[in-house]
């Protein structure tokens, strides 16, 4: 019979990593590093052979490796996998985090796959390269049994500034997903600005210096945009819905037929067309997002 106590006295010394890749082999490394035991386990079994020259021990099965540590890290491509291989073990009491870029389902699905196997889930989003692991740079998202982050809490500062975001299992994959939906949104604005300018003979070089400086006002405003969607008031500010409902719609002819489209300015223009129409017309930009929707990510 599994021992937990014992589990917890050993905790720190030997953790496996399921999944050799990119990330997977950058944590191996760091762990090693560290001082700490590693088992390996990957489905190309070649993969692994560098890392078990550098003093990891290769397991023969998923069920070998998951079973030789406390702690087992899912370095792997999606959540796929990760049931792919969970489906392969018993867990009396391990500790599996999955290390892989998913959707808030995907991570409430490996939570109730490892709680019926009898261990405790972590998910966590990994905002960095695997070159950039173990340096302050990187950020490592975890979410899900607070118990459990606690517990492994050392093996997590290695590897990255880890970040405990909620204890719903979802919780780290919507971060995970949101950081990079904001990214996509700033780059992506930023290439269709580019695009545009440079249609129009425009120097980019030159344009980029002040796109900054307007790229800058969204940051330097994200307190305050958090503070009205929290008290549900949305004041005007530099231009009311009706002003921005004249600014988009020129936009959106500006921008059709560029290489990126119009970017969602089409929604957001009916989404102000509704709200004036309701009589918000003299209310702000934030207005469009409102109080909460009651979907579930
Ligand atoms: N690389 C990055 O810069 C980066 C940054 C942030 C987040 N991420 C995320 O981190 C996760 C891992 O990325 P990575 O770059 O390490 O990927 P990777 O180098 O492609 O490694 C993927 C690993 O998953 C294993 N795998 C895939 N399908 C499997 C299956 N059905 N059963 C067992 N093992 C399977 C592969 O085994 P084989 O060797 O046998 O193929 C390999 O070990 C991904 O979700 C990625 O989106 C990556």
């Amino acid at each position: 019979m599994f021992d937990h106590r014992v589990m917890v006295e050993k905790s720190g010394s030997r953790v496996t990593v399921v999944g050799t890749g990119a990330i997977g082999s950058a944590v191996v490394r760091l762990l090693l590093g560290g001082g700490y035991d590693v088992t390996v386990w990957n489905r190309t079994a070649g993969r692994a052979a560098a890392l078990v020259a550098e003093g990891a021990v290769r397991a023969g099965s998923v069920q070998e490796a998951v079973s030789s540590s406390p702690l087992v890290l899912m370095t792997l491509t999606d959540h796929a996998a990760v049931r792919q291989c969970l489906s392969q073990v018993d867990l009396p009491g391990q500790t599996v985090v999955g290390m892989y870029t998913g959707t808030a389902g995907d991570a409430r699905q490996a939570a109730a796959q490892v709680d019926e196997l009898g261990g405790r889930y972590l998910d966590a989003g990994v905002q960095a390269s695997p070159e950039a692991l173990g340096t302050d740079a990187a950020t490592i998202l975890y979410s899900g049994s607070r118990s459990a982050f606690d517990q492994h809490r050392a093996v997590f500062d290695l590897v990255s500034t880890p970040r405990f975001v909620g204890e719903t299992p979802e919780a780290a994959a919507i971060w995970d997903l949101t950081l990079f939906g904001l990214w996509y949104d700033a780059q992506l604005g930023l290439l269709r600005a580019l695009d545009t300018v440079r249609a129009a003979g425009i120097d980019m070089a030159e344009f980029g210096d002040t796109a900054s400086i307007q790229l800058n006002h969204v940051i330097t405003a994200i307190p305050a945009t958090v503070a009205e969607l929290r008290e549900a008031s949305y004041p005007a500010g530099p231009a009311t819905l009706a002003e921005h409902l004249t600014v988009v719609d020129h936009l959106i002819d500006l921008r059709s037929g560029g290489h990126l489209g119009t970017g969602g300015l089409p929604d957001v223009a009916a989404r102000i067309k509704a709200l004036i129409a309701d009589g918000h017309d003299a209310e702000g930009l934030t207005a469009t997002v409102g109080p909460p929707s009651t979907r579930q990510p």
